[in-house]
């Protein structure tokens, strides 16, 4: 079957509600429109003549499908829920925002459970649509309360087609092609129905011809609307390559198997499947410079939670602020996460955490990790590793913890190299390897250092880069494994045990 034809999540759990018979349905969303066409859809779904659907709003009152009035909106939400519990024969009432009225009033509570037992069986059922959630004590045993998860891949799809069809009539043509359709339906991922119309029709004002080119205009939209709606989740656009990270032969090695796992596609088995990495080591060591080039290595988009966001209180509360987020992600799969400096908010130790709310995220996330969706890649770096629970670094939650240590003599003349070539500098004439024996102990970033304050010095002395511009910066500068010395020395040997190094050990480390 193609792709095209599979019937989307959303629309597989409304009609499976309705098929389950319970009268009382209530869909907590912001999308009343996409539920009024859910509904419609899995009509059609379940029954070979459908039912009538009715919807009643607090400004319209109860009308039909064709729109016409059957009760009138100074009847009340209670005049429409008389009629529901009159009505003879099957039928939808699709009733909007009623939650104010649950709220307020004790007699529409009183009304929706007399609903309960009337419309028990009789192919009668009352759907409520709300940006809300509010069930009161007494109905909850009658209502079932369900959060209408975003709209999947195929769901997405299908929005499109029906998108570009209205927009026919303005000059808008789709590309059809299946790969391209696939295209679109991965850009929009992550985003309501609302919000892939204005990135579709933003789309379609620079290009009428949706398609391909659409898609820098499609993302642009996304990555804003992702930013501004969680606040949290930042993505990041040229992230890097595996070729500018020097050393780290053992991890360059298990990111390029794990591509062609990812390549494999929907073949990939749960078993198999990647969930992640946890990547710690000293400050300066490559963390993030690693994140950043495994979504180019996987050819997948790159997420940052920034863990620091969270906990700023910007975001109303911390909990509800990251298990937003990650569900946000897990409905953007396939796609590299990256949590940067996770102890933040991993860690159960800390003494601020008063009311419990870091162990909640960590037991949310410790669950997550094993559940959340196919083809979501997490990539969590960390700097105080001794923070971590050791729950966190068992095997089976990331597939591999690994330990970026202070790169070894070979790493660290690689890295010089790169950052000189970076530069547009042919690393061979400034004789690399006279900086062995003094850089020892360096991180890479005090490597970089060396290479952009001897190009400063020959700048400003307007001439040339010399080698022993570069000989010379090694004097000034003190690396953390001196300044430091102990913790440094701790985390290496807390993680050495622990955690798979980036290289293996060979002379020279520090
Ligand atoms: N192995 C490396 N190869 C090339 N450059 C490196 C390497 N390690 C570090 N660098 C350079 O040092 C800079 C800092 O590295 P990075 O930010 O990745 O370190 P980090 O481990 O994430 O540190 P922190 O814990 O402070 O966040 C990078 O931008 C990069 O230019
Ligand atoms: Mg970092």
């Amino acid at each position: 079957m193609s792709k095209t034809k599979e019937i989307p999540r959303a629309l597989r759990e409304t009609a499976d509600l309705i098929d389950a018979g319970r009268p009382i349905i209530y869909i907590h969303t912001p999308e009343e429109e996409r539920v009024a066409l859910l509904l419609r859809q899995a009509t059609d779904l379940l029954f070979d003549s459908p039912p009538p659907l009715y919807s009643w709003t607090e400004t319209e009152g109860l009308v039909t499908a064709d729109g016409s009035s059957v009760v009138g909106a100074a009847a009340g939400p209670r005049g429409a829920l008389d009629f529901v519990v009159n009505h003879e024969g099957p039928a939808l009432f699709h009733f909007h925002d009623l939650h104010r009225a649950m709220q307020e009033s004790e007699e529409v509570v009183r009304r929706l459970r007399d609903i309960y037992a009337r419309c028990v069986d009789t192919g009668r059922f009352l759907i409520i649509s709300s940006p809300v959630a509010y069930v009161p004590d007494e109905l909850t045993r009658d209502l079932v309360l369900i959060e209408l998860p975003l709209p999947d891949f195929d769901e997405l799809k299908e929005f499109t087609q029906r998108e570009a069809a209205s927009l026919a009539a303005s000059g808008v043509v789709l590309d059809t092609d299946e790969s391209t359709l696939n295209q679109i339906g991965r850009a929009l991922q992550g985003l309501t129905l609302n919000e892939s119309r204005h990135a579709l029709r933003r789309a379609a004002a620079n290009n009428p011809k949706l398609g391909l080119e659409s898609m820098p205009y499609l993302l642009e939209e996304k990555h804003l609307l992702v930013k501004k709606k969680t606040g949290v989740i930042e993505y990041i656009a040229n992230p890097g390559k595996l070729d500018e990270i020097g050393g780290a032969p053992v991890l360059k090695k298990w990111l390029l198997e794990r591509r062609k796992l990812f390549e494999m596609g929907d073949q990939l088995s749960r078993e198999i499947v990647p969930k992640g990495i946890l990547l710690m080591g000293v400050s300066g060591c490559g963390k993030s410079l690693a994140v950043k080039a495994i979504g180019t290595c996987f050819s997948l988009p790159l997420y940052r939670i920034d863990m620091i966001e969270i906990f700023s209180g910007r975001h109303g509360n911390p909990e509800g602020t990251f298990v937003a987020a990650c569900k946000t992600m897990e409905e953007m799969a396939p796609a590299v996460l990256w949590f940067d400096e996770i102890e933040m908010g991993i860690t159960s130790k800390s003494d601020a955490d008063s009311s419990g709310t870091l162990g909640r995220i960590f037991a949310f996330f410790l669950t997550w990790m094993q559940e959340k969706a196919r083809g979501l890649f997490v990539a969590a770096t960390a700097n105080r590793i001794d923070l971590l629970p050791a729950e966190m670094i068992r095997k089976g939650r990331f597939d591999e913890v690994f330990f970026a240590d202070l790169p070894n003599e070979d790493e660290r003349m690689e890295i010089c190299r790169i950052h000189l070539q970076k530069r547009g500098f042919d690393p061979a004439p400034l004789e690399v390897d006279r900086l062995r024996q003094f850089t020892k102990g360096w991180t890479g970033a005090e490597i970089e250092q060396c290479v952009v304050g001897a190009i400063t010095t020959a700048k400003l002395a307007e001439r040339t880069l010399v080698a022993d511009d570069l000989l010379n910066q090694t004097g000034k500068i003190v690396p953390l494994s001196q300044t430091m010395r102990e913790q440094v020395e701790h985390i290496r040997s807390w993680a050495l045990d622990r955690a798979i190094r980036t290289a293996p050990r060979s002379r020279g480390v520090a």
